[in-house]
């Protein structure tokens, strides 16, 4: 069987940020698969086909990745970030679970990527040092009481945390609730940071508190991170550094 199946991080912008064995997939591929604004990142050349899809199309768009490999291709799925994280990967390992049996003999990898949280938090210091947890505040696969519920008790146990797809156009309301969830079990004092289009010409970076945060902060380019109890600023010259010690009582 000569097509293969590499799923692929692209980084969260910067061509900087894609790893010499993304690029080396991406040179190799006949076919890249994904989201449009994503494929529309791997600029055309010959012998590459490009096939564009929607937002919410990933399980359709997983399935024909894997029957184009299935058929000899040479396929690379693309995401942003990690591939592993809230993005294709996850997707293609279901319609593989689901599918076609002949899909289980596929030569298929998964090629990391630098995700948003990371690039975000290095844009300010080291937010995520200590322990934290992420959490995608998006409820299109799973109910809004469970992502509250994972909130309290990300911030009875004092995590940091990263919040992905904080607020969309369709469903502003749920990072409005967050904010108030949080600042119930946080206190107004608890460091915030809203990290756009991180890695781009467009990045913005702000640092704030719960007190002061307001919804509007964030939409679907942005990272929010959260510190825990221990996360503080280091004033200097130019934009404080934000960084949570390594150890904790
Ligand atoms: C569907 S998730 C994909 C995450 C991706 N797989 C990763 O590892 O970064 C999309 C969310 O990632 C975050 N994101 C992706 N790229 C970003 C960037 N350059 N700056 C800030 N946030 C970003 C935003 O929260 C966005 O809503």
């Amino acid at each position: 069987m000569s097509g293969w199946l590499k799923i692929v991080g692209l980084g969260p912008g910067s061509e900087a940020m894609i790893t010499p064995e993304v690029t080396a997939a991406l040179q190799d591929a006949t076919d890249v698969v994904g989201y449009v604004p994503y494929v529309n990142r791997v600029a055309p050349r010959a012998g590459l086909v490009r096939h564009g899809s929607d937002n919410r199309e990933e399980i359709r768009r997983a399935e024909h990745a894997l029957q184009l490999a299935l058929e000899g291709h040479r396929v690379v799925v693309v995401s942003s970030g990690d591939p592993g994280v809230f993005a294709m990967a996850a997707a293609v390992f279901e319609a593989l679970e689901g599918g076609d049996a002949q899909w289980r003999r596929l030569d298929i990898q998964v090629l990391p990527g630098i995700s948003a949280m990371l690039a975000a938090s290095a844009s300010v210091g080291a937010p995520l040092g200590h322990d934290f947890c992420c959490i995608n505040l998006s409820d299109n696969l799973k109910p809004w009481a469970l992502i509250e519920k994972r909130l309290r008790l990300a911030a009875e146990a004092d995590f940091a945390m990263a919040f992905y797809n904080p607020r969309s156009k369709a469903r502003p309301e749920g990072f409005a609730r967050t904010l108030e969830v949080l600042r119930e079990a946080c206190g107004s004092d608890r460091l915030i940071i809203f990290a756009r289009a991180v890695s781009s010409p467009e990045e913005s970076i702000h640092v704030t508190t719960l007190g002061e945060a307001t919804p509007e902060m964030a939409d679907m380019r942005t990272l929010v991170i959260v510190g825990s109890r221990q996360t503080r600023l280091i004033e200097r010259d130019g934009a404080p550094l934000v960084y949570t010690p390594r150890s904790a009582d």
